[in-house]
């Protein structure tokens, strides 16, 4: 039998990293095989990318390029890992995926969300997650866990200005209204073992894991 595909979305510091963590562990503890992979990244090629994207050091990519980029590391993290992996029947666990393409290049100011999802029919055959579980946080909590996080050193996506992350949870919330057999929103101000609860029983609801 097939796996399934979650990817968990949302801002920095939302602590979807720590969510999508607990979440492989609960399910390897239920006797349920599991791959974690994140985005940018995944695999050699992707992971390669990945240090081009985000080097704060590094080239100022054009929005049309930038977006073309994170189309190829995730063509090459759909075909070398996820799919496959799906396919031997593993649950496969995402550290954000196109949402966050279509929220980080799309939106105001950004390519229009038609465009991007043309590059992913182009890049992955329009592959999408069975469940989305997008963690939303309030902006304080969220600074607040980058700067202990973080401290000063933001990657070059992730340092831009308080307007283009308020476009961000924009977009996302927009995905989450539009896709809702998808996408599901959890509250991620509580502590990580309380969300990691209300995460648990929207898996278990949609797809139908026993808890
Ligand atoms: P990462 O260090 O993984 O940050 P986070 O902990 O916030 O997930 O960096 C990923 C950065 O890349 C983050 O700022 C979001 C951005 N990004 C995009 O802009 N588009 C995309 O398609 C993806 C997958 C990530």
């Amino acid at each position: 039998m097939a796996g399934y595909f979650i990817s968990f979305e949302g801002g920095e510091g939302c602590g979807k990293s720590t969510q999508a963590r607990m979440l492989a562990e609960a399910l390897e503890a239920r006797g349920i095989s599991t791959l974690l992979t994140r985005e940018p990244g995944g695999t050699a090629g992707a992971e390669a990318i990945r240090e081009l994207l985000l080097d704060p050091q590094g080239t100022g990519w054009g929005l049309r390029a930038e977006a073309l980029l994170f189309a190829a590391a995730r063509s090459d993290h759909v075909a070398q890992l996820i799919a496959p992996a799906i396919g031997e029947g593993k649950w496969v666990i995402c550290d954000r995926f196109l949402d966050s393409s279509r929220a980080y290049q799309g939106g105001e100011g950004g390519l229009p969300d038609d465009d991007i999802l043309q590059l992913h029919r182009i890049g992955s055959s329009g592959f999408k997650p069975d469940l989305t579980l997008l963690i939303d946080v309030s902006p304080e909590i969220a600074e607040l866990r980058v700067s202990m996080r973080d401290g000063d050193e933001r990657d070059r996506i992730g340092g831009r200005d308080a307007a283009f992350h308020a476009r961000v949870a924009a977009r996302f919330d927009e995905i989450a209204a539009d896709e809702p057999g998808r996408v599901v929103r959890i509250n991620g101000d509580a502590s990580a073992e309380e969300v990691h609860h209300i995460v648990l029983a929207a898996v278990a609801e949609r797809l139908g894991l026993a808890t």
